[in-house]
């Protein structure tokens, strides 16, 4: 594969690997994960126009209940309204815009910090002290703008497109298989927010391949998901992801969801939706991570565990928080080492491994070639390579 440089060119690139078979797939070039003008494309172009998740329900799980995030430079605050709705909303004072709230908490009214208007957990204006006499205020149209905000499994996303796509018909493949496991009613018990030194897509690429689990966690996740168990799953509009079998797991017991059937016991499937979620779902309990590029080399990660059933004795969970994080330790610290091959004068595209091992790699590639390849056929440095 030939490398590429120019954000135009790695368009290109991207519509060159367009339908391309698994066989002849390889790794991008490193400019992929160390442009910092690309990177701003991927923020404009996948994080500010589709669904991206926030987080999961249970953070928020009573009414009055917040959390604060900066969603590519957006001030946004994700509220369980008194009334009952999850809402996300901008978080801009509408007098002179300073965010009304940070951080996460529990709350009746947002008051702005720097004139104290209030606003309610619907986003309506309650209060802005001496406006009364001003002759154009305007009291009703002074809510706190509302963005686009869906639920589905358990998880919260946003979009910042005026009209976005229909979230759950595109999820609708990926509920034929991850629907039994009813990640919906499991409980967040572990969760954390920490920044890795690496780009976002490497994170997202290493927990979405199984090629690793063997080598890299031979002394952790081998020993419950080990490589020689990886299935890859047919992609689908909004995912892509495989199943990995169970070699032991974290209690003797089977703990999971009386819709599951016995296969569904015994493997765990991993689901990417594109660009920031990625889950690893088990009948017992499952994993996720939530991402949010902040740099070339710097990814925001929202990461947790949730649980099924109310039958877990701490030390059992205690013990899967442990396998976790040390797993996690293990892919921040390979991925910060990657991050300095990435930028070497030296680093080429590599074969990626068949699709069992690495076919989600590919399928992620052909998301990127799908949102930003753009009508590549109509720029003159196109490149006019069939695709197959
Ligand atoms: S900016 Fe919020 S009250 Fe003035
Ligand atoms: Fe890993």
């Amino acid at each position: 594969m030939p490398s590429a440089d120019k954000p135009s060119e790695l368009r290109d690139m991207l519509h060159g690997l367009r339908g391309k078979p698994y066989a002849r797939g390889f790794s991008l070039p490193g400019s992929f994960y160390t442009d910092p003008e690309w990177l701003r494309i991927e923020r404009e172009e996948l994080f500010a126009r589709d669904w991206c998740c926030v987080g999961r329900v249970d953070e928020i799980a009573q009414p009055g209940d917040y959390f604060t995030i900066d969603h590519v430079g957006e001030p946004v605050l994700v509220v369980h309204g008194r009334d009952g709705v999850i809402r996300a909303l901008a978080n801009v004072c509408r007098h002179r815009g300073t965010p009304v709230a940070s951080g996460s908490g529990n709350t009746r009214k947002f008051l702005c910090p720097y004139h104290h208007w209030a606003y309610d957990t619907s986003g309506q204006l309650l209060n802005a002290p001496h406006l009364d006499t001003h002759e154009q205020f305007d009291r009703a149209g002074c809510s706190l703008p509302s963005l686009a905000c869906e639920t589905w499994r358990g998880f919260i996303f946003v979009s910042l497109q005026a009209d976005p796509d229909d979230l759950r018909a595109g999820l609708e493949p990926l509920d034929a298989v991850i629907g039994n496991y009813h990640l919906e009613d499991m409980v967040t018990r572990y969760q954390a927010e920490e920044v890795w030194e690496t780009n976002w897509k490497c994170l997202l690429e290493n927990f979405m391949e199984g090629y690793h689990l063997t080598p890299l966690h031979r002394h952790t996740l081998h020993k419950v998901n080990p490589s020689r168990l990886c299935s890859h799953l047919r992609p689908g509009p909004r995912h892509f992801g495989y199943r990995v079998g169970f070699t032991e797991r974290v209690t003797g017991e089977r703990i999971g969801h009386a819709d599951l059937r016995d296969d569904e016991f015994d493997q765990c499937v991993m689901f990417a939706v594109p660009p920031g979620l990625a889950v690893g779902v088990g009948s017992d309990y499952s994993s996720y991570l939530c991402l949010r590029p902040r740099g070339v080399d710097r990814v925001v990660v929202k990461l947790g565990l949730f649980f099924f059933g109310d039958r877990w004795q701490q030390d059992d969970i205690d013990a899967a928080v442990e396998l976790f994080r040390e797993t996690m330790q293990e892919d921040k610290r390979v991925l910060a080492q990657l991050q300095l091959g990435l930028a070497s004068r030296f680093h080429a595209p590599g074969p990626l491994a068949g699709p069992d091992l690495e076919g989600t790699i590919w399928d992620f590639y052909q998301y990127l070639g799908q949102r930003l390849a753009g009508d590549a056929l109509s720029r003159p440095s196109a490149t006019r390579e069939q695709t197959t």
